[in-house]
C-alpha cells in the first residue's frame, strides 16, 4: 500500500454515531505516516470524547470556533494552512450543508473555507436523509467544486433501517486517501535526481561544503514517486530520511557525485540536478590533519565537474532540468544557466533570502524555459516540489509528442 509519510491531515469529525469509527481512522493514517490533526464539531465530542483522538493522533484536538489557547497555538487560518489534505469523516448531512453554503460558524466550516488543499468527505446518515433531494444536491455541489466524496456503504444501520447511509470502512477510506497523494502522471518514467551538498575534503577532518539541507531534492523525490515514476535519488551528505521507494545512492564529493549520475542517467529519462554541487575542490587533499603552525595559509583550489552540464551533453535524449541558486538578478542569472549548461529548463531561487532556500522549509521559485517564465508562489518544499513535477512531467510529455511527429514527418 502507498505510503503516506509526511502527509499533513485535518480529520473533520462530525457528529453521528459513526465517529467511533473515526478514531480507527486515525490509528489507520498514523501508521501510514501521515500526521493528523483532528478537528470536531460541539456534537462530535457528545458521540467520542476529544482524549481518545488526542491519544490516537498525539496532537491536541481542536473544536471551538474561539479558543484564545487553541488561536495561540495554531489557529483555523495556520491549521488550514498546515495541511496537505481536509478529510471530513464521519460527514454528516448538517455539514456536508454547511461546506455548501460556506458557513464559517464552526471551526471546520472556517477551516474549509481557508484551505489551500483537497477536501475529502466520507458521509455517515440515515438511508431516507441521504437520498433526499436536499443532500443529493449538496453533494452534487460539492462535487462540482473538487470536493471527492466517498460514498457510503449499504447495510443496516443504527436506527435500524437497511440501505445506503453507513460511513466507508476506515481500511478504506485510507485506501482513497492514499490514491488522492498519488498520480500517474510520470508512470513509470525513470527519475534521476541529485540532492544536498557535496564535501570536498582538506584534509582527514576538514572539508568544503555549503548549507544544502537536501529538503529540497528529496521533496522533489517523494513528489516523483508519488506521480508514479522510479526514482534513483543521488545524495550528498544530509540529516533527514529519505523518501519510499527511492533507490538511494549516498555519495560525498561533486565527483562520486558525477559518477553516479552518469551511471544512474544511463537508463534514465529525465535528470533533476536539485544538489548544491561544490564548483572547487583542493588540489591537494594532505594526507595528514593541517597543523595550526602558521597565522595564514592558502589553497590552492580547481574547478569540480559541472554535473548537469556534462550530463546534458553526454545523454542529448534526456530531459534535463537544473537549478539556479542566486542571490542578484534571478531570472537573468538562471536564463543565462539554462543556454549555458544546454538545459530543457531550469528552477530558480533566491538564496539570499532566510525564509526560502538553503535549509528552510520553504520555497518559492520560478520555473523557465525556453519560452516561460512561471512564479511557484512560496509554500512547503513538498508542496512547491508536486507542482515542480506536474510541469516537469507535462514538459516532457509535450518534449516526447514533438519528438514522435518530427520522426512522422520526416
Ligand atoms: O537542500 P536545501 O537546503 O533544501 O536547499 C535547496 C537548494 C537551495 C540547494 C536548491 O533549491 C538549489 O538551488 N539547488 C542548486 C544549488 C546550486 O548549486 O545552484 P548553482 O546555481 O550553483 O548551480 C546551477 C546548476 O548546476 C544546479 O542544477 C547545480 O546542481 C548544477 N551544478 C553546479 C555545479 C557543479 N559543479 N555541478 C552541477 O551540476
Amino acid at each position: 500500500m502507498d505510503s503516506l509519510s509526511n502527509k499533513r491531515i485535518i480529520l473533520g469529525v462530525t457528529g453521528g454515531i459513526a465517529a467511533y469509527k473515526s478514531a480507527d481512522l486515525v490509528r489507520r493514517l498514523v501508521k501510514m505516516g501521515a500526521e493528523i490533526r483532528v478537528v470536531m464539531t460541539p456534537a462530535a465530542t457528545e458521540f467520542v470524547r476529544p482524549l481518545t483522538f488526542q491519544a490516537l493522533s498525539g496532537n491536541t484536538v481542536h473544536s471551538a470556533l474561539v479558543d484564545s489557547d487553541a488561536e495561540a497555538a495554531m489557529g483555523h487560518i495556520e491549521l488550514a494552512k498546515w495541511a496537505d489534505l481536509l478529510l471530513v469523516a464521519p460527514a454528516t448531512a448538517n455539514t456536508i450543508s454547511t461546506l455548501v453554503q460556506g458557513r464559517a460558524d464552526t471551526l471546520l466550516g472556517a477551516i474549509y473555507l481557508a484551505l489551500n488543499a483537497p477536501t475529502m468527505i466520507a458521509p455517515a446518515m440515515n438511508q431516507a436523509m441521504w437520498h433526499h433531494p436536499a443532500t443529493i444536491s449538496n453533494l452534487e455541489t460539492l462535487s462540482r467544486t473538487g470536493v471527492e466524496i466517498i460514498e457510503p456503504d449499504r447495510g443496516s444501520q443504527a436506527c435500524g433501517d437497511i440501505g445506503l447511509g453507513r460511513m466507508q470502512e476506515p481500511s478504506q477510506i485510507v485506501d482513497r486517501v492514499a490514491a488522492r497523494f498519488h498520480s500517474e502522471i510520470l508512470l513509470g518514467r525513470k527519475l534521476v535526481i541529485t540532492a544536498g551538498p557535496t564535501r570536498e575534503a582538506i584534509d582527514p577532518v576538514r572539508y568544503i561544503s555549503n548549507h544544502s539541507s537536501g529538503k529540497m531534492g528529496y521533496a522533489l523525490a517523494a513528489a516523483a514517486v508519488e506521480a508514479g515514476a522510479a526514482v534513483t535519488l543521488i545524495s550528498g551528505p544530509v540529516d533527514i530520511p529519505p523518501p519510499d521507494k527511492c533507490l538511494l545512492i549516498n555519495v560525498t564529493s561533486a565527483e562520486d557525485m558525477y559518477e553516479a549520475a552518469k551511471k544512474a542517467c544511463g537508463n534514465g529519462e529525465i535528470f533533476v540536478s536539485a544538489a548544491a554541487v561544490a564548483d572547487y575542490r583542493c588540489i591537494d587533499i594532505s594526507e595528514k590533519k593541517i597543523k595550526k603552525t602558521k597565522n595564514v595559509i592558502t589553497m590552492s583550489l580547481e574547478r569540480n565537474v559541472d554535473i548537469v552540464s556534462r550530463i546534458s551533453t553526454l545523454k542529448p535524449n534526456l530531459y534535463v532540468v537544473g537549478f539556479a541558486a542566486e542571490t542578484e538578478n534571478l531570472i537573468k542569472n538562471a536564463k543565462a544557466k539554462l543556454h549555458q549548461k544546454r538545459l530543457d529548463a531550469i528552477i530558480a531561487n533566491d538564496v539570499s533570502r532566510p525564509d526560502i532556500g538553503f535549509n528552510a522549509d520553504d520555497n518559492e521559485v520560478f520555473w523557465i524555459t525556453k519560452d516561460i517564465v512561471k512564479n511557484l508562489a512560496r509554500d512547503r518544499k513538498s508542496r512547491v516540489c508536486r507542482e515542480i513535477i506536474q510541469l516537469i512531467a507535462a514538459a516532457f510529455d509535450e518534449q516526447k509528442a514533438a519528438e514522435t511527429s518530427e520522426e512522422q514527418t520526416g
